[in-house]
């Protein structure tokens, strides 16, 4: 018995100290996929197209194109992008992605594709006529439906335009996502994102006149010179437009991107958690759902369409495209990853020049324990939680005992059990980004922190 009460007491104390550290360093990293990038190495051996996808369980396919320049590289982004607005070098990438999509055909295509994204970069940073070609690429060569699948662009400020727009219109698409990042001059300024507020103003006027069904906007907390106010500010003038959807970032900087973690703000004067908090209560109140830290929407009208089913545990996701990440149950993989020009430039130059985009040599072979904690981290991270039951069904073992760091979340009260379901609370979805960081295993953890990142 009484080692009983020892157990319990050590464990309660351990939980403790765990929420105090999660709550000192709110944002450690951004886990929007896992495993990261960072972890990807050569592969053993080489695997062909058919290998990966001929076992593939997911019923619809993901479909996501990248296109990887920018205008200007912005002083936070380690996205995989160039700064290079010359068409000639875009039409060259259009060319490789064409061949690319003509090879992967056979082998990725015995699915339909319930969703097809356009991605970046800054996809509206191409000519009208080639932003047009992309869509003749994916409907007849990959045989995408546009009345079936569900179509997002995404886009920055300075590249809408009319015909752009009408292009995106007449393909179908039903979300288009922009980049603002902030409404005051001076905070996009210091983020080098040389961005006036009447031009974002200008980008938003003509998207209302396109009525395409969702619109979502990204906003940026945290930035340097920004204060709640101010935050507040941006995010009041974004609602304005009353977008479907609003994603809201706190700044991640580090010490390959041009703005570095010192040149922010120390600790002490962290305004991060205070913008986080006052951006959730306005957006609830203004009627937005929660979905995850980052992503608040609003019932959208929607389109005509019928479209696909999607699940969204499912994998499937076909990436075309230097930079664009591809995922089967098992096999993750994509070209190399590069930030700095350099290496960017290096790795567009071989992607353009390939004459074979049918062997992957580079990504990260899930075994089963990665494959459960994929699983467990993107259900958990997302306001619908994780279902014990999907899990164990899955994979056939228990979550507790896969994962015992979960009986912690739940006695310092970041995550909460109800029914089936095991969902982080109000403060654990707070601290999404450092419980995701947390439960990254051992072997990941490794491989990122001993990538070089270029
Ligand atoms: C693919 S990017 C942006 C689309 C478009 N290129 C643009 O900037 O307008 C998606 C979003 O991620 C967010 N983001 C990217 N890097 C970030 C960082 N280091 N810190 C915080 N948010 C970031 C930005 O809000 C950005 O709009
Ligand atoms: S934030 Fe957007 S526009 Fe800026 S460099 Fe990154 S991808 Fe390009």
């Amino acid at each position: 018995m009484a080692t009983t009460t020892r157990v319990n007491e050590e464990a309660a104390e351990e939980a403790r100290r765990l929420g105090m550290r999660l709550s000192a360093n709110p944002y450690s990293s951004y886990l929007y996929s896992y495993p990261h990038k960072m972890a990807y190495r050569k592969l053993e051996q080489k695997q062909s197209l058919a290998d990966i996808w001929s076992g593939e369980v997911a019923e619809t396919y993901f479909l996501y194109m990248h296109i990887p320049f920018c205008g200007a590289r912005c002083g936070f982004c380690n996205l995989f992008t160039l700064p290079d607005k010359r068409s000639d070098v875009h039409e060259q990438y259009v060319d490789a992605l064409e061949r690319q999509a003509k090879q992967w055909v056979p082998h990725v295509t015995d699915k339909p594709f319930a969703r097809f994204a356009i991605g970046g970069g800054t996809p509206t940073l191409l000519h009208p006529q080639q932003l047009d070609r992309l869509f003749r690429i994916v409907e007849e060569t990959m045989g995408l439906d546009p009345s079936k699948a569900s179509i997002s662009v995404e886009t920055s400020p300075e590249t809408v335009s009319r015909e752009r727009l009408q292009v995106l219109k007449d393909r179908q698409t039903d979300r288009i996502s922009m980049g603002i990042q902030s409404f005051v001059e001076a905070e996009a300024a210091a983020i080098y994102r040389p961005q006036k507020p009447a031009e974002v103003e200008r980008a938003l006027e003509l998207l209302g006149q396109f009525h395409f069904p969702v619109l979502n906007l990204d906003l940026i907390y945290g930035l340097p010179g920004q204060t709640v106010d101010s935050w507040l500010y941006s995010l009041q003038r974004a609602l304005a437009y009353e977008p479907e959807e609003i994603f809201i970032y706190p700044l991640y900087t580090r010490e390959h991107t041009i703005v570095k973690p010192n040149d922010v703000r120390s600790s002490g004067d962290d305004i991060r958690m205070a913008c986080y908090t006052a951006a959730r209560d306005r957006l609830v109140e203004a009627g937005y759902t929660q979905y995850s830290m980052r992503r608040f929407a609003r019932e959208a009208a929607g389109s005509d369409k019928q479209l696909l089913p999607y699940g969204c545990q499912e994998e499937g996701m076909v990436g075309l495209g230097c930079g664009a990440r591809s995922y089967t149950r098992q096999v993750h993989y994509a070209t190399r990853y590069g930030v700095g020009r350099r290496e960017t430039e290096s790795i567009i130059a071989e992607y353009v020049a390939a004459e074979r985009h049918d062997e992957i040599g580079y990504g990260f072979v899930l075994n089963g324990q990665e494959e459960r904690r994929r699983f467990l981290l993107k259900a958990l991270l997302h306001m619908e939680g994780l279902s014990l039951q999907d899990y164990e069904a899955r994979f056939g073992s228990d979550l507790f005992e896969d994962c015992d760091e979960l009986a912690l979340l739940l006695m310092n009260g970041l995550a909460a059990r109800s029914g089936d379901t095991l969902r982080l609370t109000e403060e654990g979805m707070a601290l999404s980004d450092a419980i995701g960081d947390w439960l990254i295993t051992p072997d990941v953890r490794r491989l990122m922190e001993g990538y070089v990142v270029r």
